[in-house]
C-alpha cells in the first residue's frame, strides 16, 4: 500500500514589506479600518522584476534543502497559482526548468484559494499509485502586479499580498495506510467542492475571452474588467460556511472531532473568518494558525506559509494530527487531514 508523506516545507516572500499606513498614501482607507475589518497589519509586495516563478522557484529551493533533495531528484511537480507569469505556458514548467529537474510532468492548478489543498490530495493520488516517489508541490502568487493601489480596487488590494511556498512529498509504502486512528505520518483523508454559481462574485475577467471586448481589444487603459472584482460580504459568508460544511465532513468521516485536532490550518482571507472557525469548532487560539497579520491574503500560498510558520514556532511536529480548511473563488473550497 502507498501513501504520501511531507518530507520539506519552504516559503520566499519579496524583501518589500507595506504596511497599511503606506495603503492608506494610495487611496481613502486607514490602517485602523484595515486592522478592524480583516486582521492584516502588513502584507509583502514584489519590487519590479520579480515574477512568480521567481517566488515559486526560490520557495521550492528552500523545500528541496528542507527535504535534504535535489531539483534531479523530483519527478512529478504541481504548481497552484492564480498569477501566473504568462496567460501561456504555466508556472509548472517554469518551475521544472529553474530547478533543473529532469524532464517530469509539471502541472497547474488553477483552483485559486483552494489551490494548496487541492494540491495537496492531487498529489496524494498520483502518489497512492505508487508511480511516483517524491512530488514537489508549490503554492505561487503575485497579486501586486494585477490588482491596483487605488479607491476603485481598494476592497480588494488592501487584503491580498505576495508570496510563495512549496511541500515536497514523498512515497512511502507499508501494509497499512495513515488514518485517524494509527500515528502512522502521511495524508489521511480529503474532501473537496465547487459551485460556479458563485464564480461572478470574486472574479479577474481580463485577460480571458467571455464576452466584449476580448482582450485582445484592451485598451492602454486598464478598464475594470482586468481588476479582480469582489463581493466582499457574500464571499465572506460562503466562505464561513463552506470551510465549516466541508471540515466537519473530512472529521465526521474518519470518525473525529475537531477536540482531536492539533492543529488546524485554515487558508488566511480574513482574521474574522478564522476566528469564526475557531469559536465554531471550539478551538484555542494555540490550535488555529493564523498569520494574515503578517502577508494578507496570499491564495494559493497561505498554507505552506502558514506550515512554514508552524514549524518555526514548534507547533508542526512530526506526529502531529492536522487539518487544513480553504475557500476561494469559483468558489471552491477544500480539507485535508494529515498525520504531520
Ligand atoms: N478602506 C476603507 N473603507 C473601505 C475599504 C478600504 N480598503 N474597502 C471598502 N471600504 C468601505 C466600503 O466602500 C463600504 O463603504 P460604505 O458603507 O460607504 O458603502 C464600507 O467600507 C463597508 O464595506 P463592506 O464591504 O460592508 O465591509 P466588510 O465589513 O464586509 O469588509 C471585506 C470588507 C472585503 C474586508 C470583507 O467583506 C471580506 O473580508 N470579505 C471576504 C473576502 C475574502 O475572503 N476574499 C477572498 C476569499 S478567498
Amino acid at each position: 500500500m502507498f501513501f504520501s508523506q511531507i518530507r520539506g516545507v519552504g516559503c520566499a516572500l519579496p524583501p518589500h514589506i507595506v504596511t497599511n499606513d503606506e495603503l492608506a498614501t494610495h487611496m481613502d482607507t486607514s490602517d485602523t479600518w484595515i486592522r478592524e475589518r480583516s486582521g492584516i497589519i502588513q502584507r509583502h509586495h514584489v519590487t519590479d522584476g520579480i515574477a512568480t516563478s521567481h517566488l515559486a522557484i526560490e520557495a521550492s529551493q528552500n523545500a528541496l534543502k528542507q527535504a535534504g533533495l535535489k531539483g534531479e531528484d523530483l519527478d512529478f511537480i504541481l504548481a497552484a497559482t492564480l498569477s501566473p507569469d504568462y496567460f501561456f505556458p504555466g508556472l509548472g514548467v517554469q518551475i521544472q526548468h529553474g530547478l533543473g529537474c529532469r524532464t517530469i510532468p509539471a502541472m497547474d492548478i488553477r483552483v485559486q484559494c483552494s489551490g494548496f489543498s487541492w494540491g495537496l490530495a492531487t498529489a496524494d493520488a498520483f502518489m497512492r499509485t505508487g508511480k511516483y516517489k517524491r512530488l514537489l508541490l508549490v503554492g505561487a502568487e503575485i497579486h501586486s502586479r494585477i490588482m491596483e493601489l487605488s479607491n476603485r480596487n481598494r476592497n480588494f488590494s488592501v487584503l491580498f499580498g505576495d508570496g510563495a511556498g512549496a511541500v515536497i512529498l514523498e512515497t512511502h509504502s507499508g501494509s497499512e495506510a495513515p488514518s485517524a486512528k494509527n500515528n502512522i505520518r502521511g495524508m489521511i483523508d480529503h474532501e473537496m467542492g465547487s459551485d460556479g454559481s458563485g464564480a461572478e462574485m470574486l472574479i479577474l475577467r481580463r485577460p480571458g475571452n467571455a464576452g466584449e471586448p476580448t482582450f485582445q481589444d484592451m485598451g492602454e487603459e486598464r478598464s475594470m474588467a482586468s481588476l479582480p472584482h469582489m463581493e466582499g460580504q457574500a464571499v465572506f459568508k460562503n466562505a464561513v460556511t463552506r470551510m465549516s460544511e466541508v471540515l466537519t465532513e473530512l472529521l465526521t468521516r474518519n470518525g473525529l472531532t475537531a477536540a482531536d485536532l492539533d492543529l488546524l490550518i485554515p487558508h488566511q482571507a480574513n482574521l474574522r473568518i478564522t476566528e469564526m472557525l475557531r469559536k465554531k469548532f471550539e478551538l484555542p487560539e494555540e490550535k488555529v494558525v493564523s498569520n494574515i497579520h503578517l502577508y494578507g491574503n496570499t491564495t494559493a500560498a497561505t498554507l505552506p506559509l502558514c506550515m512554514n510558520d508552524a514549524q518555526n514556532d514548534g507547533r508542526l511536529v512530526p506526529g502531529k494530527l492536522v487539518a487544513t480548511v480553504t475557500f476561494g473563488a469559483g468558489f471552491t473550497w477544500g480539507a485535508n487531514l494529515i498525520r504531520w
